[in-house]
């Protein structure tokens, strides 16, 4: 959890401070003051790059060269400062002033969920979304993950190089078995990271939505094959493609609601509470694993949202007991806990407001 926080030239922040509370914080302001802003900020500082998906340089302010964000952040006993600039000759990351662990290191030091107005692409969107929550949860889960994964990454890119040249067939044999060794690696990995999540997704399931969910792994691969059988197969293919069709950089993950295909349900608002109970699950599940409150960031829980799916949702968070960082156009709407810490934006500028003068 993060306990301080700022934020130097980071679109329209051009110097946000603001002291947390270790439970809940809700910033308010209008349309554009800068709430999207600050939680991008900080979850860049937990992952070295935007949710949504902005590229970094935009990121920073107009008529600047560069972006600062620091934050001191709790973990486990020890404090630590985290620093990230982004200038022209590129990112520079932080850790207690070290630099080798980059981005990895970040996301040990601050891990964090998003869920914000466009999370409904988690159901609704492509699988590369289900892929990166499943990875999310197996990396925090389980402890070879991350070098499982960028092993497998490593070995994705030279047989796609191999395929790419017209290699000949032993080439690419030797390439495919090293490739399948690697797949079994991640593949098990977020096997695994999915049945620890998979009792907190029934509940939140339940809690947010009333009904049972269900969640299927699919692997990337016809799963009554072995992959080096079908990669032998399809090497003709996958040489016109140029790359690898088959395998765990393809897998995803299938969610049902009620039995019936989630990515069908008609409802936006369905969509928005699914999507955010899995992400309530995954944090559920790696604080869990990790013996921390994450922090959690809400950007505009309300959106989407009628009364009743909002006051569902927000009592799956109170329910998990994490730091919450949540913004809104009004501040009454959420409704605020005791000791929570409310800030009031407005153009870019943060301001604390006194406890005596947020019981409304
Ligand atoms: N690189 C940048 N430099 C300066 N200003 C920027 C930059 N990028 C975005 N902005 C501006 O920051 C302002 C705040 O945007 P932000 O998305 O944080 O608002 P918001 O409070 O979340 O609004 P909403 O309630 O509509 O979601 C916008 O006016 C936007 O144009
Ligand atoms: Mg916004």
């Amino acid at each position: 959890m993060i306990r301080l926080f700022r934020a130097t030239n980071f679109r329209c922040l051009e110097n946000a401070e603001l002291a947390l509370s270790p439970q809940f914080n809700l910033i308010y302001g209008a349309n554009a003051s800068g709430k999207t802003s600050l939680l991008e900020a900080m979850a860049y500082l937990g992952r070295g790059k935007s949710f949504r998906g902005a590229s970094t340089a935009n990121l920073v302010q107009h008529g600047k060269d560069e972006f600062v964000l620091f934050g001191q952040v709790d973990s486990l006993s020890r404090t630590r400062s985290l620093g990230v600039r982004n200038s022209r000759s590129g990112l520079e990351v932080r850790v207690d002033g070290d630099s080798e662990g980059g981005v990895a290191a970040l996301a040990e030091a601050l891990p964090l969920q998003v869920i914000d107005p466009e999370v409904h692409n988690l159901v609704a969107g492509g699988p590369e979304q289900r892929r990166r929550f499943l990875d999310w949860v197996a990396f925090h889960v389980e402890q070879d993950h991350l070098l499982a994964w960028r092993r497998f990454r490593r070995a994705l890119k030279q047989r796609n190089a191999a395929l790419r040249a017209k290699s000949g067939h032993a080439t690419i044999h030797s390439w495919s078995a090293e490739f399948v060794a690697l797949s079994d690696e991640l593949d098990e990995s977020r096997r695994r990271a999915l049945g620890a999540a998979l009792e907190s997704l029934s509940e939140f399931g339940r809690d947010l939505l009333g009904t049972e969910l269900g969640f299927d792994y699919q692997q990337g691969w016809n799963k009554d094959r072995r992959l080096i059988e079908v990669l032998e197969e399809g090497v003709e293919r996958d040489l016109q493609l140029g790359s690898t069709q088959h395998g765990p950089h393809r897998a995803d993950l299938k969610i049902s609601y009620d039995q019936k295909q989630a990515r069908k349900l008609v409802s936006r608002g369905q969509q928005k509470l699914l999507a955010s109970a899995m992400i309530l699950a995954a944090t559920e599940t790696a604080q869990t694993a990790l013996e921390r409150p994450l922090l959690l960031l809400l950007d505009d829980p309300a959106a989407e949202l009628d009364n009743d799916s909002l006051e569902r949702l927000m009592a799956g968070v109170a329910r998990l007991g994490c730091q919450v960082v949540a913004t809104s156009l009004d501040p009454a709407v959420l409704g605020m806990p005791v000791g929570a810490a409310l800030f009031h934006v407005e153009r870019g500028v943060l301001t604390a407001v006194p406890a005596a003068e947020n019981r409304a």
